[in-house]
This record gives structure tokens, sequence and C-alpha cells, in this order.
């Protein structure tokens, strides 16, 4: 079965036709050309297709297109202002914590979601009191961005990219 939905991405309305069984991340990336979220695992273990869905981080491998219409949809490639970078990734660049390409669109889309899941006072599995504000420590850090993952071990230096976006100390 096939449908026409609207997804709004990165600020530009898309209208598209799609089969009821496609996901985000497939209407994104094959049918609209919107390539920074990668396809890794297709099965929610990587992280490499986090894009933010409606504000929040959501793994688009796992989502269906057709459920998300008229969603507002921002991937790495609409964080920046023009020629200005998001501070997340003006971030990563100063504390070289871009990992490959595959890695890095989902990595910084989760990072600035997970900033505004602290800022919003969210615990974590690593907040030591759920009715305290989190503090961004190494250790929530690490735990938030727990869910995207790369294979060649690149991982420390975005721990000090993202302390420092979100404008945190140890
Ligand atoms: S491709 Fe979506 S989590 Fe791996
Ligand atoms: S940085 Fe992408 S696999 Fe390690």
């Amino acid at each position: 079965m096939e449908t026409d939905i609207m997804l709004r991405v990165n600020g530009e309305e898309r209208p598209l036709h799609v089969d009821t069984r496609t996901s985000l991340l497939d209407a994104l990336r094959e049918r609209l050309g919107v390539t920074s979220p990668k396809k890794g695992c297709d099965h929610g273990q990587c992280g490499a297709c986090t894009v933010l869905l409606d504000g929040r981080r959501a793994n688009s491998c796992l989502a269906l297109a057709v459920a998300h219409d008229g969603a507002e949809v921002v991937t790495a490639e609409g964080l920046a202002a023009g020629e200005e970078l998001h501070p997340v990734q003006r971030s990563f660049v100063d504390h070289d914590g871009f990992q490959c390409g595959y890695c890095t669109p989902g990595q910084v889309c989760s990072a600035v979601g997970m900033l505004a899941e602290a800022e919003a006072g969210w615990p974590s599995a690593a907040t030591p009191r759920l009715t305290d504000h989190p503090v961004l420590d190494d250790a929530e850090i690490r735990e938030r961005m727990s869910g995207n993952l790369c294979r060649c071990g690149a991982y420390v230096n975005i721990v000090a990219a993202v302390r420092e976006a979100g404008g945190a100390r140890r």
C-alpha cells in the first residue's frame, strides 16, 4: 500500500509518496537524497541513523515514515545556521571528536538531543538521584551517548566535545 505524506526536513517541506513500509531512514536517504543519516545496522543498535524528530533524537531506521506525516526532521546537515556551525558541531571540531563519516552525523544529532534532555532535567541510568537536576559529568555523557556506536574505538574526544557544548565540567 502506498500513500502521500509530507515531512519537513531541515526547514523545507518535502512531500513524498511512499510505500507504508518505508522507514524514515530510507525515505530520507533513498527518496529525498538527505544522506547524512547513515544505515549502519538497520536494527536500532548503532545510532548511525539518529535524527532529531520533532525535536527529540530518534533512530530513523526504527521509525516508519508514514507514522511521522507532518513531522519536523532535522539531520546533521540541517543543524548549522548557514555557514555557522551549530555549537555541538563546532565543539566536535575543536576537540577532534569527529569520527568517520558513517558515525559522526548520528553522534552530532544524538549529542544535540541529549544536551536538551539533560537541560530539561531528564535523568539517565547514570544519574545518582532521580530528583536532582543531572550534572553532565563524564559518566552522564558516556551513558547518554551510549546508543551511538562505532567499531574503531575513537570515542574519547567526543566526551570532551559534548562536555564543552553543554557548558559542563567534570
Ligand atoms: S542504522 Fe539505525 S540504529 Fe543502526
Ligand atoms: S568512527 Fe566510524 S566506525 Fe569508528
